[in-house]
C-alpha cells in the first residue's frame, strides 16, 4: 500500500525495463514490511541531469543508476565515496535533506561479495588477479579488487592502449597487457574476472586459454544473460569454482537496499530465484 509516508527509490537507466532491481528491491521491502517503494526512471539520453537534479528536492530518497549513466552520475554528484571516485562511476546516488548529491558504487563490494558467498575458499590477498576488459565495469572491477587488498590486477584487453589508460590511471599494482599475452597472467592468478560484454546475449564469450589456470583458479563472469555463459561453461567443464553475474548484481543491491531504506535487506526472500524467474 501506498501512503503519505512511502520512501520512494529506483533506478535509472536507458533501457531500463529489463532491470532486474525494481524486482529485487520491491520483494526485500514487501518481505521486510517498509513503507518504500522502488521504480524505474528512464530520461532521455540528454535528460539524466535535469532528471537527478529535479530529484534535489526531496522527492526521491535515492537511486541505482545503471547502464550508461553511471559516469554522468559521479559527475552530477556533490561528493563521493572512495570507491566512486576510484571506479570513476557510481551506481547510488543519494539525495540527502540539505539537496545535495553523495555518489557511491557499491558494484566493487557486490563482486566481492559474490566471491565470498559463490567461492568462500578464494581470498583476494593471496595472489593476482586477471580482468579481461577496460570499459567501465572493468574499472570498477580492479579498483575493487585493489581496494580489497588484491597484490596485482593484470588488465588484459583487446585495445591494449585502453588497458593501459586504465591501469595507469589505477597505479602500480595494475598493470596492462596485450590479449595475445593473457596466458601468462592466467597461469599466475587465483582468479579470472570477464569485464567485456562478450558472451552477452548468446554471444561468444572472451577467447581466452581458460585450461591454462590453476586447479583453484575461480572464474567470474560479469555477464548474466545468459546466466550460464561460454566463460563459465568453459570454467565449469575444466572443474574451475565459478561466480556468476547475477550474484553479484544481488550483492550490489544489498548496500544499495541500506543506504535508501535504512536497513539491510531481510534474509528470508529467495530474491536470486525472482530473479532467475524474471530472467527466463
Ligand atoms: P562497460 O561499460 O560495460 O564496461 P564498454 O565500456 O563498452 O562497456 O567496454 C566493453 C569492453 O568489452 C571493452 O573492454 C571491449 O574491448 P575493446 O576495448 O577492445 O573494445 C570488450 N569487448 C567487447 N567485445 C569483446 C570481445 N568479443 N572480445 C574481447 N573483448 C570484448
Amino acid at each position: 500500500m501506498i501512503t503519505g509516508r512511502t520512501v520512494v527509490a529506483g533506478v535509472v537507466g536507458r533501457p531500463v525495463a529489463h532491470s532486474l532491481s525494481p524486482v529485487i528491491h520491491n520483494a526485500w521491502l514487501a518481505a521486510a514490511g517498509i513503507d518504500g517503494v522502488y521504480v524505474p526512471f528512464v530520461p532521455d539520453a540528454r535528460g539524466f541531469e535535469r532528471l537527478v537534479n529535479g530529484f534535489r528536492g526531496g522527492a526521491v530518497r535515492g537511486v541505482n543508476v545503471t547502464v550508461p549513466f553511471k559516469e554522468a552520475a559521479l559527475a552530477v554528484a556533490d561528493r563521493a565515496s572512495e570507491a566512486a571516485r576510484m571506479a570513476g562511476a557510481a551506481n547510488v546516488l543519494i539525495f540527502e535533506g540539505d539537496g545535495r548529491i553523495l555518489a557511491d558504487n557499491t558494484d566493487g563490494l557486490g563482486l566481492l561479495r559474490a566471491f565470498a558467498a559463490q567461492a568462500p575458499a578464494w581470498d583476494v590477498q593471496l595472489g593476482p588477479v586477471t580482468v579481461l576488459g577496460a570499459g567501465g565495469a572493468a574499472k570498477g572491477a580492479v579498483a575493487a579488487l585493489l581496494l580489497a587488498g588484491a597484490p596485482k590486477v593484470w588488465v588484459v584487453n583487446r585495445t591494449l592502449e585502453k588497458a593501459e589508460a586504465l591501469a595507469g590511471a589505477m597505479g602500480p599494482k595494475a598493470v596492462a597487457l596485450p590479449w595475445g599475452h593473457a596466458a601468462g597472467a592466467l597461469t599466475a592468478s587465483t582468479a579470472v574476472i570477464n569485464a567485456t560484454s562478450a558472451g552477452l546475449g548468446g554471444t561468444d564469450g572472451p577467447d581466452v586459454p581458460l585450461e591454462t589456470t590453476q586447479a583453484k583458479a575461480v572464474v567470474m563472469d560479469m555477464v548474466y544473460k545468459p546466466l550460464m555463459t561460454p566463460l563459465l561453461q568453459q570454467a565449469q567443464d575444466l572443474g574451475r569454482p565459478i561466480v556468476d553475474g547475477l550474484e553479484m548484481l544481488i550483492r550490489q543491491a544489498e548496500p544499495s537496499f541500506e543506504a535508501f531504506f535504512g536497513e539491510y535487506p531481510p534474509a528470508d526472500v529467495d530474491v536470486r530465484a525472482l530473479a532467475l524467474e524474471q530472467l527466463a
